[in-house]
Parts: structure tokens; sequence; C-alpha cells
């Protein structure tokens, strides 16, 4: 395993466990809202702080961005960790098993390395560029569904911007009718996980963060997947909107959604 994901794993093991000891009694956490149905906790804080230490106390130079914490510049900036410390914090909060501390790193603007951690389940992704995706050292592939037909996708709602529902409603429309079904499990970067792993074959989501998503970017490459925005272009980093799957598969959704969207949605 290389040096620095062997550093991400035993970060994201780190907040593993701050998760699974708070979640024993949900009583004692402090739930805070940052924005319209945006909430976080102080264990989301203490998480994201532990790994934050265990980056630092090996590669004190490295930068590192988090969504609870901010930006921490180091002097090495061609160094970048991302992080989100509970992808599924509304999950956590209400008790309900299934979310994810996600780490991923980019050497000079590229998705080098990549964990996402299931604590609940003890699911351990991790990626690394040009080195495939793992589940738990298990190597992982997309699914190769190539049609709709059939297919079980993931999604995520829209649920702290709701001004873009209508747009979204339609764009799950367009794709409901053609799939067997849609799953909401409520953590994205799990979703991402399990396209690479092939348990979903694809996943669609409006205005994802890049902490939420990176590291299930690099995941579903490596398992040889796709990603793209609602265009089947690369904009997805800066909208945040993300459709991926099998190259194939991702084409045909993009097929189907391309004519009900609006302007704003289309990159
Ligand atoms: C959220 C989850 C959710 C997705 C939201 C994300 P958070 O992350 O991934 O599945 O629908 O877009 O913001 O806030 O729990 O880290
Ligand atoms: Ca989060
Ligand atoms: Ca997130």
């Amino acid at each position: 395993m290389h040096p620095m994901l062997n550093i991400a794993v035993r970060a994201a093991r780190n907040a593993g466990k701050i998760l699974l000891r708070a979640g024993e009694d949900l009583s004692k956490v402090e739930v805070q809202q940052k924005g319209t149905n945006d909430l976080v906790t102080n264990i989301d804080k203490e998480a994201e702080a532990v790994i934050r230490d265990t980056i630092l106390q090996s590669y004190p130079t490295h930068s590192i961005v988090g969504e609870e914490l901010g930006e921490h510049k180091g002097k090495d900036a061609d160094y970048q960790w991302i992080v989100d410390p509970i992808d599924g914090t509304t999950n956590f909060i209400k008790g309900i098993p299934h979310y994810a501390i996600s780490i991923a790193l980019k050497v000079k603007g590229r998705l080098d390395q990549a964990v996402i951690y299931d604590p609940i389940r003890g699911e351990l992704f991790t990626a690394s560029r040009g080195q495939g995706a793992q589940l738990n050292s298990k190597r992982l592939r997309v699914s190769k569904t190539t049609v709709l037909s059939g297919t079980v996708l993931a999604t995520g709602f829209p649920f702290k911007n709701k001004h873009h529902m209508d747009a979204y409603t339609e764009a799950f429309k367009a794709l409901f009718v053609h799939t067997a079904d849609i799953r909401r499990a409520g953590s994205s970067a799990l979703d991402m996980a399990y396209v690479a792993a092939g348990r979903i074959d694809g996943f669609f989501e409006i205005g994802l963060k890049p902490w939420t998503s990176a590291a299930g970017e690099l995941m579903v490459k490596e398992a040889g997947g796709m990603i793209v925005d609602f265009a089947g272009g690369n904009n997805y980093n800066h909208s945040g909107n993300i459709i991926c799957g099998s190259p194939k598969l991702t084409q045909a959704i993009i097929r189907e959604i391309r004519p009900v969207l609006t302007e704003a949605l289309l990159r």
C-alpha cells in the first residue's frame, strides 16, 4: 500500500472509532445548524480534528481542506488532502447506521489516493491512482450493465437546496421510468463507493461538494467507471453535478436526462 494511502486509512480508522463511540449515546451529541437542513455536530468536528492530526503527524507540510474545520495551508501546496469527517451527518444524528468518512489526496491538483470508510460495517474502500480500487483488499470493478433497464441507481435529493427540486424531479422522472429502482441511502460517498463495487449501477446528484465526492471520484475511475457533469463534460468539480457508472451506462443516463434539464443544471 502507498505510504500516503496508509496514513489516510489510519486517519479514517481513528475517526471511525470516534463515530462508533458517539453513536452509542446520541443524546450526548451536540447538533448545530449551519444552513437550511444542513446540520453539524461536535462529533463531525472532533473526527475531522483527529484526521487532521493523523495526517499532519506524518506529513507536517501538507495542506488540508475539510468540510467543518476549513483550510489548513501547509508549506507544501502540492499535497492537498480533502476531508469529509462524516458523510451522512443526517443519518448519523438520526441513528441510521449508514455514513462514512471520506479522505482524498490530490498531488499537484490530481487525485492520487482515496479512502471511504464505513465504520459500522467495517468496510474500507481504497483507491490509488493507476493501481485500481479495493474493498478490504479485494479488487473492485463497476457493474457491466450498459443499458438502464434492470439497473439500480443511487441518488441524493437536493435537501439543502430545495430551489433545485423541480429540475431535479424532472431528471429523476426521466431516469426512474427506465430503471428497476433508485436508492437514496443518505451518504453520497458510500453511493460512489458502491458504484465502484458494482453494487449500484450508476449514481447522479446535483450540487455535491468536493469533500463529499473527491474520494468517490478516484474510486469510480479506478474501478473502470466514468464520471461526468450533466452535460457529459468534466465541470463536475465546479458545479457538483455528478453522474457516474460504467462508461456506457453513464452515456445512457446522460441521453435520458439531457433533454429535460434546465440551462442551470447543464454543466
Ligand atoms: C451529504 C450526503 C448526502 C448528499 C448531500 C451531502 P454530509 O453530505 O452525502 O447523501 O445528498 O448532498 O451534502 O452533509 O452528510 O457530509
Ligand atoms: Ca460531512
Ligand atoms: Ca458530505
